[in-house]
């Protein structure tokens, strides 16, 4: 009956499935976007751990949660995302549903934007996380991209991502990252993002922050500081936001969508669509990994120690960039690695070819994504040479 051709492998969690099946002692997996401890371990948080205990002890139901999901998580989302006590927290401005991972979180949106902006094109940075033209596109949406990565400089292409910002026709979607850019590692300016509320207001455009890494670049309030030029603009705003890797909860699928919009009333009305469009979807959430970002954020010491591990996790991430800059630094490579420093979060352009990617998954069984993106997690004390010395060969 269906006659189809195979469909593409996913660039990136196809990478995952076959490192999986390499039998090599020796492999490393710098491919998907999965935090690992200098072990090479994806640990479960100490306060993950703690709040899943209670959880077990105390849960009465297994109930439905209602369309949104827990009111707490849309109350310790708002609070993560604008700081505690905001007023747009209590101004009835904002209203957050609990997704399925920052994933479902964009889906929502995209089904949200389709009921809003039915005419809408969305625009995406070139390059982007390689599923944000598949989400879009599969709620029907075409999908463009504008200008952001200078390949010659490794850097952002601030003059062509302001030029092309202006071009984007008068009510379309654009789509940015919060922080730590995927795949680049390289953000917004402060001053690129205060041009983009300039633009976004002049020529309504819908600002989308797709904010899956709070915490990984400089910390919980300085990584939101671009979201809060928007904000501050008094622009209607959406948001994405997932737990997976800043709570590690990467199979519980946890995110968040919230909508930002000028006045309560507007917002009362944007969220009864974004209902309408969970319920054609999904239903309601899950509800364990909700509950338990929840009680983490809901409870001092909880929080502490969960601020503590992911402060923990970005100063690992921070010292493998230094220690792979330095290793390559060391081998008196032709080219100069100093520019992954600058980057920040999880990633790393690293400016190898596809080709170059392929010899070291052949020849060294070591996984990373086609475009050349690193997850400097995946980076350890134990493969930082053996990854170096690889790498030297295919330069
Ligand atoms: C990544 O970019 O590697 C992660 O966000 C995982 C994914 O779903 O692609």
């Amino acid at each position: 009956m269906f006659h189809l051709d195979l469909a593409p492998a996913d660039p990136i969690l196809g990478l995952t499935e076959t490192f999986k099946a390499d039998t090599h002692p020796g492999k490393i997996n710098l491919g998907v976007g999965v935090y690992q401890d200098a072990t090479g371990k994806t640990p479960v948080l100490q306060a993950v751990k703690a709040a899943e205990h209670q959880l077990l002890e105390n849960e009465l139901t297994k109930s439905y949660l209602s369309i949104p999901g827990l009111p707490a998580l849309a109350t310790h989302t708002q609070s993560l995302l604008f700081g505690e006590g905001h007023h747009l927290a209590s101004s009835g401005r904002a209203k957050t549903a609990q997704t399925p991972g920052g994933t479902g979180a964009l889906r929502v949106a995209a089904d949200f934007c389709q009921r809003a902006v039915p005419k809408a094109a969305v625009w995406v940075s070139q390059p982007t996380w390689a599923n944000h033209q598949a989400i879009f596109e599969a709620a029907g949406f075409s999908v463009k991209a504008y200008r952001y990565y200078d390949k010659a400089t490794q850097s952002l292409d601030e003059a062509g991502f302001l030029a092309d910002l202006e071009r984007i026709p008068a009510g379309d979607v654009v789509i940015l990252h919060g922080c730590c850019h995927n795949p680049s590692g390289i953000d917004l300016t402060p001053s690129a993002w205060h041009a983009v509320a300039d633009v976004a207001k002049r020529n309504q455009l819908l600002c989308l922050v797709d904010f899956a890494y709070q915490g990984f670049g400089d910390g919980l309030e300085a990584d939101r500081a671009g979201l809060h030029v928007l904000l501050d603009a008094g622009l209607s705003v959406l948001i994405a936001s997932s737990y997976s890797k800043n709570f590690g909860l990467y199979n519980e699928r946890i995110g968040a969508l919230t909508v930002v919009e000028e006045t309560a009333d507007l917002a009362e009305r944007a969220f009864s669509h974004m209902q309408a469009a969970i319920r054609a979807i999904y239903s309601s959430p899950p509800s364990h990994g909700g509950a338990i970002v929840a009680m983490i954020l809901g409870d001092p010491t909880l929080r502490a120690q969960w601020i503590e591990e992911l402060a923990a996790m970005r100063q690992r991430i921070r010292a493998m960039r230094e220690a792979f800059v330095q290793g390559m630094a060391d081998r008196q490579t032709v080219i100069d690695f100093g520019f992954i420093n600058h980057q920040k979060g999880m990633f790393s352009f690293s400016g190898l070819s596809e080709s170059q990617v392929l010899k070291l998954r052949a020849d060294d069984h070591i996984y990373i994504v086609g475009s050349g993106r690193i997850n400097v997690a995946g980076i350890t004390p134990a493969n930082l040479d053996p990854l170096c010395d690889a790498i030297v060969r295919v330069l």
